[in-house]
């Protein structure tokens, strides 16, 4: 395994003022992202909402690596070059989902196990030789006032573990991604030991398992009030709390932490990672991983339409841009109204 080779490629995908682009949706959840503009999700149209995003002209200034979905990285642009290759292109790091999505963990009610290690190896040889730099494997965790379990905890864990020690061996940077859950009337401190408790297990396996964490990134969930809760924390609410618990459980070798968004406002995404990056005392780079918070004003703005095209790039290229800002606290939210020619 070249760990130098690794480390350099998580680098780069957290280099200064820069974050990833989670474009990775399985069919079942684009479809729900399109049904919310009404729009049918084809393989064509989900791969001109893909080609938009890509071709976004300035987008790899704050965009370092995309995540791709299994159908996308062996699509091509309007242009005929395939996706690996324009993004290439750009500067920008080509990635790939490679878990097999959560299913029902055997006998534990309400608690899911990501599924996808059988055949990986093979699997991961592929996406290389299409491009692929990196990957990413998502784990999930409810809260309720019993859950997660030790056992959902611990099976996750190893599960994610596998896979980074696959990715690592196969010449990939592994993104691993533990994800509590932040549905749910918890307090904002039930989120912290819980999270606490996931980062404990997944860093044990990790170890256990070989995997050098120098060659890895860690997408987490940020430390929130439960979506249902009463009391909602705000942005220096969630930088305290995140990064006790981050400080606590993350080694000061991993090099970056790429945070998901996790259903939060696109505003919140960006605020809550500019409050953490205003601290300025971090061991590891504070960047983002974000679907939803990067996308939900393109997708709007597309409607599905040809002539929106541009309307839904200059969104795009504008959360891009606030998400930038936030990678070294310099976000405020007066700038969301500047105009942002693309
Ligand atoms: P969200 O930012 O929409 O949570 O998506 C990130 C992601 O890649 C989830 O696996």
């Amino acid at each position: 395994m070249d760990v130098g080779r690794l480390h350099e490629t998580a680098v780069a995908l957290v280099a200064e003022g820069k974050g990833i682009l989670a474009a990775d949706e399985s069919d079942g959840t684009i479809k729900k992202r399109f049904d919310t503009i009404g729009v049918e999700s084809t393989e064509e149209t989900r791969r001109s909402y893909r080609d938009l995003l890509f071709t976004t002209p300035g987008a790899e200034q704050c965009i370092s690596g995309v995540i791709l979905f299994d159908e996308t990285i062996r699509q091509r642009a309007a242009d005929g070059t395939p996706f690996p290759r324009l993004l290439e292109s750009k500067g920008i790091i080509p990635g790939i989902k490679v878990d097999r999505g959560a299913k029902p963990l055997a006998l534990a009610e309400g608690e899911k196990v990501t599924e996808g290690l059988d055949g990986l190896r093979g699997r991961l040889e592929e996406y290389r030789s299409l491009g692929a730099r990196f990957a990413k494997w998502r784990a999930t965790y409810s809260i309720t006032d019993t859950l997660p379990s030790d056992y959902c905890v611990w099976a996750n864990a190893h599960a994610l573990a596998r896979y980074a020690a696959l990715c690592q061996e196969a010449g990939l940077v592994p993104i691993v991604e533990p994800e509590v859950l932040m549905e749910g009337g918890h307090s904002i401190e039930r989120s912290y030991h819980v999270t606490s408790r996931v980062l404990t297990a997944v860093y044990t396996e990790l170890h256990d398992q070989r995997v050098d964490v120098s060659g890895t990134l860690l997408k987490p969930n940020m430390v929130l009030s439960g979506y249902q809760s009463a009391e909602q924390a705000g942005p220096e609410q969630v930088a305290d709390w995140t990064l006790r618990c981050l400080l606590a459980h993350v080694p000061a070798a991993v090099p970056g932490v790429v945070f998901l968004s996790g259903g939060q406002s696109d505003i919140d995404a960006t605020a809550n990672l500019n409050a953490m990056n205003a601290r300025g005392s971090a061991p590891w780079q504070l960047s983002f991983s974000y679907g939803r918070a990067l996308q939900a004003p393109a997708l709007k703005a597309w409607q599905g339409k040809p002539e929106n095209v541009e309307a839904a790039q200059r969104a795009f290229y504008h959360r891009a841009k606030m998400n930038s800002a936030a990678r070294t606290g310099m976000y405020a939210p007066e700038i969301e109204r500047e105009a942002v020619p693309v």
